[in-house]
């Protein structure tokens, strides 16, 4: 009777409701008193109601079911989703873009019968920029170019605070994918080429996202991290022609010597989950790849986390790719592949409780995935922290501080490619400037994932420069597509009496105009050149005679070959963030001295793709008739208002890893940041190796005249590659090591080390 009484009372206790208990203890109690449903429950995402209602006030049923951005879900009320969740059968919200849904949203899942915590997802790629009245930094691939691993960690700290303080818990970002394919749209939102580089940027980002999540940690200590999600696993950025989602065929040897990295390193950096890519990679959609989510991530490296499908693409493995039978198969495969979280919708409580019910799925196997989304609920402080607080949430957003590293992150990120010295411009020298092109006086510079700001939170380019000139500004209208030919006749005219041109031409990323974009997820190009009327309006004012400026705003990069030839200076700003136009303007008028450096290969034509810099020795054995096979502009390279030199490269052996060193002077008259790279090549090889690999790099900031010797380390790691049998090897062996500022090899020191096992 006795023990009886004492079990009764065990087990209402609620452990899990108890923060001094372990995580561990907290998710065992919780899963023991979950029923079928709501464990499965946990396992789906809905989209926003406000998301829903907004696309179904704007789009016919027949426009929602064929646009893939949108949701909706045929047959189901807003008031369904909201019972659901009241009743504990909804695990996840993405797209909820206020606080005051997302607190709506909680508070209803706090009606439910185990109050757990709805984790509200978000794509906040640079920012919680997709979510208005946030700080909106410059995109990913800006932030590559400035090879500002510290500033990576700062834009991730500052976004989770943002995103936490909007009652966001967990961000679909790093994308860590390595760009392969300019013609993809999505380019802007990666880290570029470079599969050192975007480790790098991906660790610090995941970092930066999630603190020092560690369980066992109070609520005060976690109130601030998110949760990063890398992504997406794996292929998509060498899609095989050039579209989003398109099949990928990737040897292993290229996955694990290109793509895997990024992932591996991220998921070391502690990174919580992980999203899986749209395409098949070699004939298996990676939503059912048992390979990538078992094999690979969870045996091989270790993964703790949770895995997330991509948009609808569970749904794709039977309507897409036609690799199962129905619905229902589709969420079996997924599910007996690794999959954790279903991206998003209707169908999948119910069916999926079937397959269980059945006895085709064990309830073992859903515990597993429950478990996995638990614990980072847990870690999160959601059971102790539930809301966010409304009165504190702009003091947080926005912030004096945050506003600053937007700044700052823009100037950083900016590439000068051309200066025939034209640049700097000194204030007042010219009398009459033209400013005209696209996005001379638009929010584009936010890039894609970003939603309109308050016009009062932007600097476009021309409020930028007019805070230095007076000008004249010919309106193109923000559309590519749509440009006047009127108006680029006026510019024209205009240019021959202005004194100096400035065009800010490039591409269209807003995500509120989905389908007039020529550039970002979903919009990818078949050519690289700029759309619409833009040529002919550079090829015009250029003809003017004057001193002319072409900046480019954009994603992927753009085959720009005429122009870069014919125009005094090109900037490459990418999208450089709400003070974009700010910082573009501090660099024509010298107040900044650009420094960084492109992360990724700009091709003169669509043609040369595959183009980047680190390929094999063969690639360009036979070069292309009539036109070049170099770049329009490498990999590494980007101007500065100063001059560095390089000299003294040393390598020191010590111990089982170098010690490299070089000396770089600034032998200009202006202050300034060199972003300094190391690369290697392995000279002889049992399997063929790229002409050159990042290895390392720094920024240095150098006074005019001043001289600093910087290191650079190379460790066995660096050193090694995957044999013939593909196993992780140091061959012994001579690498040709190489530093400097591009990846030129003119711009490039080199000296020899002899490495290997017997070291
Ligand atoms: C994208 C993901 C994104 C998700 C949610 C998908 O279309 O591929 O990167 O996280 O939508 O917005």
């Amino acid at each position: 009777m006795i023990i009886a009484t004492a079990l009764i009372s065990c087990s209402q206790k609620e452990i899990y409701k108890d923060p001094s208990a372990s995580v561990k203890e907290r998710v065992e109690d919780l899963l023991s008193r979950m029923t079928l449903e709501e464990k499965v429950g946990q396992m789906n995402q809905f989209v926003g109601i406000e998301h829903i209602k907004a696309a179904q006030s704007s789009m016919t049923e027949e426009e929602l079911a064929n646009n893939t951005a949108n949701a909706f879900y045929p047959n189901t009320t807003i008031e369904d989703i909201e019972r659901w969740t009241s009743e504990g059968l909804v695990g996840s919200f993405l797209h909820v873009l206020t606080l005051k849904e997302a607190n709506y949203l909680q508070s209803l899942a706090m009606r439910s019968r185990l109050q757990i915590p709805i984790i509200f997802g978000i794509d906040a790629i640079h920012g919680n920029a997709n979510a208005p009245d946030n700080t909106v930094y410059a995109t990913n691939i800006n932030l590559a170019c400035s090879f500002d691993t510290a500033m990576a960690y700062r834009i991730a700290r500052q976004t989770a605070k943002e995103m936490r303080a909007m009652n966001m818990h967990w961000t679909f970002n790093p994308n860590v994918e390595v760009a392969r394919d300019a013609r993809w749209g999505r380019v802007g939102e990666t880290f570029g080429e470079d599969p050192y580089l975007v480790s790098l940027m991906g660790m610090q980002s995941v970092k930066g996202y999630q603190g020092n999540f560690v369980s066992g940690r109070s609520v005060e200590d976690c109130r601030w991290d998110v949760l990063a999600c890398v992504k997406h696993f794996v292929g998509g950025s060498e899609p095989i022609n050039g579209t989003n989602g398109s099949p990928a065929d990737l040897s292993e040897r290229t996955l694990r010597e290109v793509f895997f990295p990024p992932f591996r390193k991220s998921i070391e950096a502690g990174a919580m989950s992980v999203m899986m890519s749209h395409n098949e990679l070699n004939g298996i959609p990676c939503h059912t790849n048992d390979y990538l989510m078992n094999d690979v991530l969870r045996e091989e490296w270790k993964f703790k986390g949770f895995v997330v499908s991509d948009w609808m693409d569970i749904e794709h493995i039977y309507d897409l790719h036609g690799t199962a039978k129905d619905l229902k198969d589709a969420f079996y495969q997924t599910i007996m592949a690794g999959m954790d979280m279903h991206m998003h919708g209707i169908h999948w409580n119910e069916m999926v409780v079937e397959l269980v019910k059945e006895g085709r799925i064990s309830e073992k196997r859903i515990d597993e995935s429950v478990r996995r989304i638990l614990v980072a609920k847990f870690m999160l402080g959601l059971f102790e922290k539930p809301f966010a607080d409304e009165d504190e949430s702009m003091q947080i957003r926005l912030n004096d501080e945050h506003r600053a590293t937007a700044l700052e992150s823009a100037r950083n990120g900016i590439v000068l490619l051309k200066n025939d010295g034209l640049l700097p411009l000194t204030e007042g020298k010219y009398k009459r400037i033209l400013v005209t092109g696209i996005n001379a006086d638009d929010e584009n510079i936010l890039g894609d994932w970003s939603a309109q700001q308050k016009p009062e939170n932007v600097i476009t380019v021309l409020e930028g420069i007019k805070q230095y000139a007076q000008v004249d500004f010919v309106d193109q209208g923000w559309d590519p597509r749509n440009m006047s030919a009127e108006k680029v006749e006026e510019a024209a005219r205009k240019a021959r009496n202005a004194d100096l041109n400035i065009i800010v031409a490039g591409e269209y990323m807003m995500r509120f105009r989905w389908t007039e974009r020529t550039d970002g997820e979903d919009t990818d190009r078949s050519d690289l050149d700029l759309v619409g009327l833009q040529n002919d309006l550079i090829e015009r004012i250029v003809a003017s005679g004057k001193p002319t400026i072409l900046i480019l705003i954009h994603g992927r990069p753009l085959s720009v070959e005429w122009a870069s030839e014919h125009v005094n200076a090109l900037i490459d700003a990418f999208a450089p963030g709400m003070y974009g136009g700010q910082a573009i303007a501090e660099i024509l008028y010298g107040k900044i001295n650009p420094s960084a450096k492109l992360a990724i290969t700009i091709p003169r034509s669509v043609g040369q793709l595959q183009m980047i810099y680190n390929h094999k020795p063969s690639q360009y054995f036979h070069p292309y008739a009539v036109k070049p096979s170099t770049p329009l502009y490498p990999f590494g390279f980007g101007l500065s208002y100063t001059t560095y030199k390089y000299e003294d490269l040393k390598a020191v052996r010590d111990g089982n890893s170098f010690n490299i060193s070089v000396k770089i002077t600034n032998t200009g008259e202006r202050d300034g940041v060199e972003i300094a790279q190391c690369y290697v090549r392995d000279k002889v090889a049992s399997v063929a190796r790229p002409i050159k690999e990042l290895k390392d790099f720094t920024r240095v900031d150098l006074k005019a005249g001043e001289s600093k010797t910087v290191q650079f380390v190379l460790t066995p790691e660096k050193l090694s590659m995957y044999n013939k049998k593909m196993e992780w090897v140091l061959e012994s062996g001579e690498f040709e090591v190489m530093a400097g500022g591009s990846s030129l090899d003119k711009d490039l020191l080199k000296t020899t080390v002899t490495a290997g096992n017997e070291i």
